[in-house]
């Protein structure tokens, strides 16, 4: 963190007039995202003997990143894809989302059992769910297909015992009982099934998926997580009722929502209903993550004290806000332009390390690179990117539009679902990861380097 602060201070009006990039036009676009893609595949180790496919290196200790990301950035290469008709990184996407499924193909494999998280799962399954509604070429028939990944994922979570009755309903963070953070009610792991519930409702045509969105929509707005600014805070934990709410705003959180609420949008042909919380929740999120029109982590990005996390934001942000026009048209003027001046902000940043391109993460700093690199970076800035692209990209299909992936109703109905007695829920548990916590250790170690170095 202390050093970063160095690079940003070193580095400072050096730049902008160097800028690598140019998305003046679609070639410029293409190749941009071309560069930056390929500079993002290079943390990705996968392909390499002895090596596990799927997965970024990690996670900590072993390397920076959780299991989750690696689905996440599938996803954002599905949609490079799409957008650029580049297929050079298909048959690494494919052999990534397949090799990950586990036996349940549900997207619950053993090895991350210790920290594996409705949303870590929902990361994937979004992915798996974007696969089939772009029509990713499909797997071979013996191997699970996308729409049937997607529905397992969702089905999985909506069991009974994922949703019990602490706090009125909704999921937990964690799924297995033992894991730190199970005592934990978040946004993200219910956006992250609102999100796939309004889409396979779309896709399948199927009601009951859009009535389990519309209920986890009602659930976050009474337990306060959504409050009626639109503001979406982390999350609360059971033995307080979810009362203790963490006021932590992540952008990621309003993105996947505001994606959900533009197909729950779609799926009601244009509701009123959802159409005042679509446009409520855009607003918001422009407001509160786009100071100055450029995307801007605010919890974290004033003081450099984001986990790596934290870091691949922007880029949910930039393409489930561009994926929302597409569906919900009417949102095209307000986001469309406010995406592309931050994305010409994003770019500039591109200027970094070695190679001179290298992207970094404060795209508002205007003093190019500002000396972080990594994964999130190079995909916040691939998606927001590529997202440029969004008018001249089909828009999603569904079954009766020519989707042709493969759907499994009863997908995920027989997973393993960490079922066994529950412990008793403790006050003194300590949900050893909220967020917050790790936020308010780093910023403090933050200041502290800030203050011995006089800067
Ligand atoms: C792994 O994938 C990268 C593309 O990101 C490619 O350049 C490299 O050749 C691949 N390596 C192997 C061993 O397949
Ligand atoms: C689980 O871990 C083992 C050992 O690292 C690895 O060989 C295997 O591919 C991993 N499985 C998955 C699904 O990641
Ligand atoms: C609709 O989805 C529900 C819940 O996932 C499932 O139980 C039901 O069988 C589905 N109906 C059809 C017609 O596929
Ligand atoms: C818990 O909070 C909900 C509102 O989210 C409220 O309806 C319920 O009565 C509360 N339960 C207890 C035991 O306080
Ligand atoms: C729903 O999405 C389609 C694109 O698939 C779009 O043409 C249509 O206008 C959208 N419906 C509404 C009510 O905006
Ligand atoms: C999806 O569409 C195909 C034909 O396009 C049809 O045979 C199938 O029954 C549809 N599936 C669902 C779940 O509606």
């Amino acid at each position: 963190m202390v050093s970063t602060r160095f690079a940003t201070v070193a580095l400072a009006g050096a730049g902008v007039a160097n800028a690598t990039y140019s998305i003046a036009s679609t070639a410029d676009i293409k190749q941009t995202a071309a560069n930056v893609a390929w500079d993002l595949m290079q943390y990705y180790k996968g392909n390499l003997t002895g090596q596990t496919p799927g997965i970024l290196p990690g996670p900590p200790p072993a390397g920076d990143y959780y299991w989750w990301e690696g689905g996440a950035m599938w996803g954002t290469l599905i949609d490079y894809w799409k957008l650029t008709g580049d297929d050079s990184y298909n048959k690494l996407i494919t052999e990534a989302m397949l090799w990950q499924t586990g036996p349940g193909r549900d997207y619950m494999p053993p090895n991350v059992t210790a920290s594996l998280g409705n949303d870590d799962q929902g990361f994937w399954g979004m992915s798996a769910m974007l696969a089939a509604e772009n029509n990713f070429p499909n797997p071979p028939d013996d191997q699970p297909q996308w729409l049937a990944l997607a529905q397992a994922v969702f089905h999985t979570q909506a069991m009974p015992d994922r949703h019990d009755d602490t706090c009125n309903g909704g999921l937990r963070w964690q799924i297995p009982w033992a894991n730190n953070g199970y005592d934990y009610k978040n946004s993200i792991a219910n956006g992250c099934f609102f999100n796939l519930g309004a889409r396979l409702a779309r896709y399948t045509g199927n009601q009951s998926y859009a009535e389990w969105a519309e209920k986890t929509w009602d659930w976050m707005r009474s337990v306060g997580l959504m409050d009626d600014a639109y503001n979406i805070y982390d999350g609360g934990h059971v033995q307080h009722n979810c009362t203790d709410i963490n006021r932590a705003q992540f952008s990621y959180n309003n993105a996947v929502f505001l994606l959900g609420a533009a197909y729950m949008y779609n799926y009601t042909d244009g509701s009123d209903k959802w159409k005042q919380r679509l446009e409520g929740l855009t607003d918001a999120t422009i407001k509160t993550f786009f100071p100055d029109k450029i995307a801007y982590e605010l919890a974290c990005e004033e003081h450099m004290s984001c986990t790596t996390d934290m870091l691949s934001f922007k880029g949910y942000l930039h393409r489930w806000m561009s994926t929302a026009t597409q569906i919900a048209p009417f949102l095209a003027d307000k986001v469309l332009p406010l995406l592309k001046t931050s994305t010409g902000a994003a770019v500039d940043t591109c200027t970094g390390e070695a190679n001179a391109r290298t992207c970094g993460f404060k795209w508002a700093a205007k003093a190019g690179y500002d000396g972080s690199h990594g994964a999130g970076q190079q995909m916040n800035v691939l998606a927001a990117v590529s997202s440029l692209l969004i008018g001249q990209s089909p828009p999603p299909v569904t079954n009766a539009t020519g989707g042709t992936s493969r759907g499994d109703p009863s997908a995920g109905t027989h997973s393993d679902n960490f079922r066994g007695e529950l412990p008793p829920v403790t006050t003194g548990d300590k949900a050893g990861a909220s967020i917050l916590t790790i936020l308010i250790l780093v910023s403090a170690v933050t200041t502290f380097g800030w203050m011995s170095t006089g800067l």
